[in-house]
């Protein structure tokens, strides 16, 4: 496995890849069964893969937690060392935001709802970084998890909008066994908060049995449920539950063949993220 820490050397080892297929997943680090389900899906669909590992201070803000986010990078490189990664990549962020950058990507709309209407910036961060780690990076195929499922929206639009030759995969949330959604952010629980954040999947799996019943198809409803099983976590404060169209992300009244209920909760300092598809029998 190569460690590349500069932005040039990884463009240029990019650029000679001899007609072998690339898949790249860009993360933060801190790497979890998450993001080795994605990288090892890449490894099983490209000739080589490329892993990025890099806190990006620009989807972060001013108060949020890029500072204490979590940074194990030998831990990092000897995982990706066992899942078979052939590139390392780990810019500097002076490397990647150089003096006087000035050019960021924003995917409107879809970007100021949900997470960012909370996280002010926080996609237009995202959209940044990721286009300029596939323009660095030039992949086939780059690996996303559904687990931030406006992420790989915003992803996937800005690749379509700005016409970028690599096809997103978007891949399931890998869980604890307790139904908690793996994250980086997770070391920040402690015992006992993580053990109640397990009601967010929970809340999530219930009302989706609601819809899928039939017991249950009015949104309103829907959030309520999910509202009234969440704050039972001690020292949780909802950010927002909303039950939307897949595809506009959009709030839907009733539920049709297909919606996702997708959720962010505050517990304690952590901010955790999650969702459910709900895809009715008939639209299979
Ligand atoms: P990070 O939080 O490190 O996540 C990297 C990738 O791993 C993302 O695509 C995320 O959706 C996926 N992932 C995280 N937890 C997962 C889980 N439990 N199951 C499956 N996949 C999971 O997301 C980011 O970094 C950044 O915003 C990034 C895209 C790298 C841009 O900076």
């Amino acid at each position: 496995m190569k460690i590349i820490r500069s932005v040039a050397q990884m463009q240029k080892m990019m650029m000679r890849r001899a007609g072998k297929s690339l898949g790249f997943v860009p993360t933060m680090g801190a790497l979890h069964a998450g993001h080795l389900s994605l990288i090892r899906r890449a490894r099983t669909e490209n000739d080589l893969v490329a892993v990025s590992i890099f806190v990006n201070p620009a989807q972060f803000g001013p108060r949020e937690d890029y500072q204490r986010y979590p940074r194990p990078f030998a831990q990092d490189a000897r995982l990706c060392r066992a899942a078979g990664v052939d590139y390392f990549f780990a810019p500097a962020a002076a490397d990647m935001y150089p003096d006087g950058y000035a050019t960021y990507t924003e995917v409107t709309h879809l970007s100021n709802v949900l997470c960012g209407a909370s996280r002010p910036g926080h996609f237009r961060g995202v959209a940044t970084v990721v286009a300029k780690l596939l323009n660095i990076t030039a992949p086939d195929r780059a690996y996303l998890g559904i687990k931030d499922y406006q992420q790989v929206h915003i992803i996937s639009r800005m690749v379509r909008d700005l016409n970028m030759p690599v096809k997103i995969v978007a891949c399931p949330t890998v869980r604890e066994p307790s139904g908690l959604a793996l994250s980086s952010r997770n070391q920040f629980l402690s015992a006992e908060q993580k053990a109640g954040s397990a009601v967010i999947a929970r809340a999530l799996h219930h009302c989706r049995d609601l819809i899928l019943s039939k017991k249950q198809r009015k949104s309103r409803e829907i959030i309520q449920c999910m509202k009234r099983m969440i704050t039972s976590i001690p020292g949780a404060k909802i950010d927002y539950v909303a039950v939307v169209d897949c595809q506009t992300l959009d709030p839907i009244t009733v539920v049709g063949s297909v919606a996702a209920i997708v959720c962010a909760v505050r517990v304690g300092t952590t901010r955790l993220i999650d969702n459910i598809v709900v895809r009715s029998a008939v639209s299979r």
